[in-house]
């Protein structure tokens, strides 16, 4: 399949691209680079075996984007768009609804002027807020309590209200629990820009020497030690649920899935390893897989932190075939080759 990637030279979006390839995909990216080197490029190519097709473009440009629909011939398309700070949407939320939602109308407009009638869009378990019970599958109650979970889980209805209104349109939105890792080659990763807001980026910055010591944030919250609990994904599993989630839209015959389908319209799916990992516990798995220590304070909590967060993942195992494979271990290593073989993310 021909799949336009949005936002695919990004931290999930590389490595999904990667997972195409291995599957006989072919990815085209389009990306602003508003958060992305185009160096990641040159990266996808040496893992593939040749540089994919890529288009500098906003998703906002409406007329640069038909021009990709127009000459594409895409069967489906993966949406990673998205600006993703929590902290810096509380700072700037006209700046992420524009971004974020403007984007995403203006994909679902392109894709619907081009006749493509299937999508994966990235979400997030934010549009959980704070859980009611665990582990969270997908009827749990949605709710946000920032406006970067906001434009989530407002894309979210307006994809599932496009595919009301257009029988043919089939959507997936992926919930995303906490993606961390690399690939296990050490040429893809993720790259903050500036000091990272979360916690995986922040213990490799620490590892080598970047930053002298982790803040924990909370050592008082009910959990197995005290310290916040997440459900860690590594990011190569993740991109693997893509190509499951693409190939599950594509059905039989290759039209999307039709009424009565489990997939017919929009559907909303976790991806998550199902189980909790404190913050020490993940500290003690990347010192045992890195060899170095990580010094750590425990300071206040963090506001609008939860305690504990973890997925039921069933869904995506009986909807798409998928579950994860990879452990923390495996999480660990692969984030702490990245780090170590580019202590300055693309830049080197
Ligand atoms: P990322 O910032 O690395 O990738 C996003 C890419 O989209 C970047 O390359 C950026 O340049 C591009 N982009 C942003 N706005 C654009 C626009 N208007 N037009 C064209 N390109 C644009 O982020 P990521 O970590 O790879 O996340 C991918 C998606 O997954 C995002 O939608 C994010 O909200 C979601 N998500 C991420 C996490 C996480 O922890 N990384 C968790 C849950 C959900
Ligand atoms: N933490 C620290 N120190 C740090 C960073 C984080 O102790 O320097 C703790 C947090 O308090 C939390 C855990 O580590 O207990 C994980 O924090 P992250 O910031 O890595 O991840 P979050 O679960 O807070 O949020 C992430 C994404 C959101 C997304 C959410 C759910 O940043 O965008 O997962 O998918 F919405």
């Amino acid at each position: 399949m021909r799949i336009l990637v949005a936002g695919g030279a990004g931290y999930i979006g590389s490595h999904t691209c990667v997972a195409l390839a291995e599957r006989g995909h072919q990815a085209v990216i389009v990306d602003n680079h508003c958060n992305s080197a185009p160096t990641v490029l040159d990266r996808i190519a040496r893992l593939t075996g040749g540089a994919p097709e890529a288009h500098r473009v906003d998703l906002r440009d409406a007329a640069a984007l038909d021009r990709v629909f127009a000459d594409g011939g895409f069967d489906a398309v993966i949406h990673f768009a998205a600006l993703k700070s929590v902290g810096e949407s509380c700072v700037r939320p006209l700046d992420y609804f524009e971004n974020n939602l403007g984007g995403t109308v203006g994909l679902l407009q392109s894709m619907q002027r081009h006749g493509v009638d299937r999508l994966v869009f990235s979400s997030s378990a934010t549009v959980y807020g704070e859980p009611e019970a665990l582990p969270l599958d997908e009827s749990a109650r949605l709710s946000v309590t920032n406006p970067y979970g906001r434009t989530k889980l407002i894309a979210e209805q307006i994809i599932a209200d496009a595919c009301a209104a257009d029988v043919r349109l089939c959507a997936i939105s992926l919930r995303y629990f906490n993606p961390v890792g690399a690939h296990p080659s050490g040429l893809i990763g993720e790259a903050p820009s500036g000091v990272p807001n979360n916690l995986m980026p922040y213990i490799c910055q620490v590892a080598v020497g970047q930053r002298a010591r982790l803040q924990v944030f909370g050592g008082d919250w009910p959990t197995i030690d005290g310290t916040g609990v997440r459900d860690y994904i590594h990011v190569v599993d993740l991109a693997r649920a893509h190509v499951h989630a693409i190939e599950a839209l594509a059905g039989e015959g290759g039209s999307a899935p039709a009424a009565g389908h489990p997939l017919h319209g929009h559907t909303a799916i976790n991806l998550g390893v199902g189980r909790g990992i404190s913050v020490l516990e993940l500290v003690r798995a990347f010192e045992a897989a890195s060899g170095r220590s990580i010094p750590y304070d425990i300071v206040a909590r963090r506001p609008g932190d939860v305690a504990e967060v973890y997925a039921d993942p069933r869904l995506a195992e009986a909807l798409l075939g998928w579950r994860a494979a990879l452990d923390v271990d495996a999480m660990c290593r692969d984030a702490w080759r990245w780090q170590s073989m580019n202590p300055g993310g693309y830049a080197g």
